[in-house]
């Protein structure tokens, strides 16, 4: 396995095919933020012209912060779970008074807020900050487990602590962003569930599941 080579043929195919996502246009770790809490349990097509809505409504942490919370869940009508919603408020306000409006760039301040778990700290970092972290959701796991043939269940909560030492050996450290969106875009476009399109993937001659017919395979995911 030549990381080096895997590294450059992701961020390469990224750089080229990426969509053009309106949370894609700048680096503004707020918009990053507020995507990433967006798209936790939404589809992206349906995200867009909510990003854009509340991004539009609430451009700063600042807006956000000191918004009425019922023009907030107004905002959010539609998209569900509205508890993602409330935390993000609360969490800003947080950022809003005791950061000075600054979206912490470290793990531990971003951990303590509201809504922030594993997958969002290592999304802000890479994604805003350029910082190597792991971002591990759903999709990540998927490619993981069919280019490095990995067997965990990822059912199990622990199962992501695998994953994320995974990112953590392969990561670029000259493009952590492009490398994480990179695995997520692989995700969404190529290395999906039901049928990969293996043909097209740029990182086919690295993958061990590829390789070794397995690809359908994989992830292992149990139901209980
Ligand atoms: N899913 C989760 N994060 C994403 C992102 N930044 N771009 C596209 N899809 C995503």
């Amino acid at each position: 396995f030549n990381i080096t080579k895997f590294k450059n043929d992701l961020i390469d195919w990224f750089e080229m095919e990426q969509r053009i996502l309106p949370w894609r246009e700048d680096q503004d770790p707020y918009k990053v933020w507020v995507s990433e809490i967006m798209l936790q349990q939404t589809k992206v097509d349906t995200v867009i012209p909510y990003f854009q809505r509340f991004i539009s409504k609430f451009p700063t942490v600042e807006k956000l912060a000191y918004a009425d919370e019922q023009e907030v869940l107004k905002a959010w009508e539609g998209l569900g779970y509205y508890s993602r919603a409330r935390n993000l408020q609360h969490a800003v306000r947080e950022v809003a008074e005791a950061y000075n409006g600054k979206v912490p760039d470290n793990p531990e301040q971003l951990a303590a807020l509201k809504g922030v778990g594993p997958y969002t700290k290592g999304a802000i970092l890479s994604i805003a900050y350029d910082i190597p972290e792991p971002a591990v959701d759903g999709n990540v796991m998927r490619v993981l487990s069919r280019v490095l043939r990995i067997e965990e269940d990822i059912a199990k909560p622990r199962s992501r602590r695998i994953f994320e030492a995974a990112v953590q050996a392969l990561i670029s450290h000259e493009n952590p962003s492009s490398f994480n969106q990179g695995l997520m875009e692989l995700g969404a476009l190529i290395c999906t569930p039901k049928s990969p399109s293996c043909m097209l993937c740029p990182v086919q001659t690295h993958c061990k599941a590829f390789r070794d017919g397995v690809e359908t395979e994989l992830p292992i995911k149990s139901k209980a």
